[in-house]
């Protein structure tokens, strides 16, 4: 059997602490990559500054295997950093959410944390309504357990420039940890800022005949019982088909994949995760610009050859080899991102010409900050299209996929159907991500493309596949099912409540009483992307969907959004809300969402003839009786 990727977890053997070297623990919660990156990074600075200190990456979820034993291994800490992420309605990464979860419950407890120093570093983005929460909430208890706070929690924005706000954290952090980790005499040898060396992982190159290669990496029999992110299960498309008229100027898709003999599992509200491929131009472009070959057939490691970690990683590596370099870039490489500032500077540590060097160089620099604001993100350029303008530049393969193209990370999609209507297919609602750039390129989505792409089983026999899991979600339906439920899903945030009608449908079918349920759909225009409009259409006539509401941003004079909908019904959800009844939103977070919540509030306080603060803990305490729930992105 091939061995599935594991790419966060830590290696068995972990490192020894040896005697009077103190130890530090450098934990994340990482969900793209990133807080796992700068949890790397730190710890390659820290590791050359300070000899007396050992130093270990921890993946949050592999900590501990319970509550207690996060308990237990805590105690034991005595200094410890943090790196977390928060995603969408300010919740914690997956691997850090069993962590966030009881950490966050165990508020109430005598402080038991006064033995530990610690920090904590955000990534998160200004643009959303829950900045940095989960960073903002584990700094606050870790303060209150009587734990000491080295720097102030660190506000990562990745809507600016995130390893700015990382590098200025950083800064603040060294004069903490020189109190705690140098003998004095060691202190006034290091005076200037240690910068670290570009990580690279050791490759091997191999003759075909040597090695058998692992390009099929994620197989159904992998022995582990349930499909996640680092267990995904190989699943056939079986059916895709476009959802928008011939009329529009988009596409939209919806795909279904096969999951019968995978064992993936999933219920109504669930998302999936699906690891699609880079598209053939932009890996045979990649293969150029690197001057390999695309046979290559290489291993890649992260340990030396005597089988020591490398720089004191004890990571595995990121993919499975040996394997080809085009499986490499078409499976495992992000490319159509921007590049980090640590991307440019390992190019440019790999850049012949001179003059390219130095460009690259006051790009990732400091004096270089307006200019790598403007010319690499807000022009939207690609580490493909950045790697274009330096040709000179080519880093061999162990810094490509150590420092330069980040792991290409799963795509999630809520899944727009029930197991009770569909129990061996996950049906994916997708619009095609299809913009031009300010540069003039074409920017496609990796895995909206993909989608449209792919070749499903009811054309061919000869099928597209992708490995997928199941992430499981609070987006579900009341459990008493007579509550009323009112739907808010324009665009793809429909997909969802095409699942919760599904499952109602099945319920009705079986003969369960429904309480009343509404919903409020919108999109450009009826005759180009009114997606499923049949189906909704039957939902109603068979009585699982009570009301279908359709706002039409562009067939009026005036944009009519679905809160303008909601305002023209606003007794009638002020009676669903009173009678106990339930709302769900999905759907872009930072326009819709937000407006919705604003409408949801003005609805509240004129119906209810509340005022302000009333208003505002009763929203809130919707949210927090699971009866205000969005799946928003
Ligand atoms: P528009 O593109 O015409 O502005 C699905 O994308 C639908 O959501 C479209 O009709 C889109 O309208 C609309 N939409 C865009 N911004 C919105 C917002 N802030 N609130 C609600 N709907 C919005």
């Amino acid at each position: 059997t091939i061995e599935p990727i594991k790419p966060l977890t830590v290696k068995k053997e972990e490192i020894e602490v040896d005697d009077g070297k103190k130890k530090v623990t450098i934990f994340f919660g990482t969900q793209t990559g990133t807080a796992e990156g700068f949890a790397k990074a730190l710890a390659e600075e820290a590791k050359a500054r300070y000899e007396k200190a050992n130093f270990k990456i921890i993946d949050l979820d592999d900590y501990a295997q319970d509550d207690d034993e996060y308990e237990e291994k805590l105690k034991k800490e005595s200094l410890a950093l943090f790196f977390v992420a928060t995603y969408g309605d300010g919740e914690p990464t997956d691997n850090a959410a069993r962590f966030y979860k009881w950490f966050s419950e165990g508020k109430e407890k005598e402080p038991w944390l006064q033995h530990l120093d610690f920090a904590v570093f955000g990534l998160g983005n200004r643009q959303y309504e829950h900045f940095n929460k989960v960073a903002k909430v584990v700094d606050d208890i870790f303060a209150e357990q009587g734990g000491k706070r080295l720097v102030p929690v660190g506000l990562g924005d990745d809507d600016q420039c995130i390893e700015d706000d990382f590098t200025a954290w950083r800064e603040l952090l060294w004069p903490e940890l020189d109190k705690l980790l140098m003998d004095e005499d060691d202190a006034t040898s290091v005076s200037t800022p240690y910068t670290a060396a570009v990580p690279e992982y050791r490759i091997v190159f191999h003759n075909t005949s040597d090695a058998s290669p692992q390009d099929k990496n994620w197989s159904n029999a992998n022995g582990h019982t349930t499909a996640d992110a680092q267990h995904p299960r190989r699943a056939n498309v079986a059916v895709r088909r476009e959802l928008h008229t011939p009329a529009s100027d988009r596409s939209c898709i919806h795909l279904e994949f096969n999951i019968s003999g995978t064992g993936i599992m999933y219920e109504t509200g669930d998302h999936v995760g699906v690891y699609s491929e880079n598209g053939v131009e932009y890996v045979e472009e990649a293969e150029k610009l690197l001057g390999y070959s695309p046979d290559t057939f290489f291993s890649i490691h992260t340990d030396n050859e005597d089988g020591t970690p490398r720089g004191g990683s004890t990571l595995a590596p990121p993919f499975p080899s040996p394997c080809t370099l085009r499986t490499a870039l078409t499976l495992y490489a992000d490319l159509l991102n921007s590049p980090k500032k640590a991307a440019l500077m390992a190019l440019a540590a790999h850049a012949s010409s001179p003059s390219e060097a130095d460009r690259l160089r006051f790009l990732a620099s400091p004096a270089g900050k307006d200019e790598y604001a403007q010319w690499v993100v807000a022009s939207q350029r690609s580490l493909l299209e950045v790697m274009a303008e330096f040709p000179s530049a080519k880093p061999p393969l162990g810094v490509f996929f150590a420092a330069v193209a980040p792991r290409l990370q799963p795509r999630y999609y809520s899944i727009s159907s029930s197991p009770r209507i569909a129990p061996t297919r996950i049906h994916v609602t997708s619009a095609l991500v299809y913009e031009k750039t300010p540069t003039g390129r074409i920017h496609k989505g990796v895995c909206s493309t993909w989608m449209k792409n792919s070749v499903p089983s009811d054309e061919s026999s000869d099928c597209t596949s992708a490995p997928i899991f199941v992430r499981q979600s609070n987006f579900r339906l009341p459990t008493k099912t007579t509550l009323p439920v009112i739907m808010i899903g324009p665009g793809t945030g429909l997909a969802p409540f095409r699942g919760f009608l599904q499952e109602r449908l099945a319920l009705k079918r079986a003969g369960t009483e429904l309480g009343p349920a509404i919903l409020f759909f919108g999109c450009r225009n009826r005759n180009t992307d009114y997606i499923y409009e049949e189906e909704l259409n039957s939902f109603v006539e068979a009585g699982a969907l009570t009301e279908l509401v359709v706002a039409f941003s562009r067939e009026g004079p005036n944009k009519q959004y679905v809160q303008h909908k909601m305002t023209e019904r606003a007794s009638d959800i002020w009676n669903m809300i009173s009678q106990g009844g339930y709302l769900y939103v999905c759907g872009d977070a930072k326009g819709m969402a937000r407006d919705v919540h604003r409408t949801l509030h003005t609805i509240v306080q004129e119906q209810g003839s509340l005022d302000n603060s009333k208003t505002e803990l009763m929203v809130k305490n919707m949210q927090m009786d699971g009866r205000y729930l969005r799946d928003v992105w």
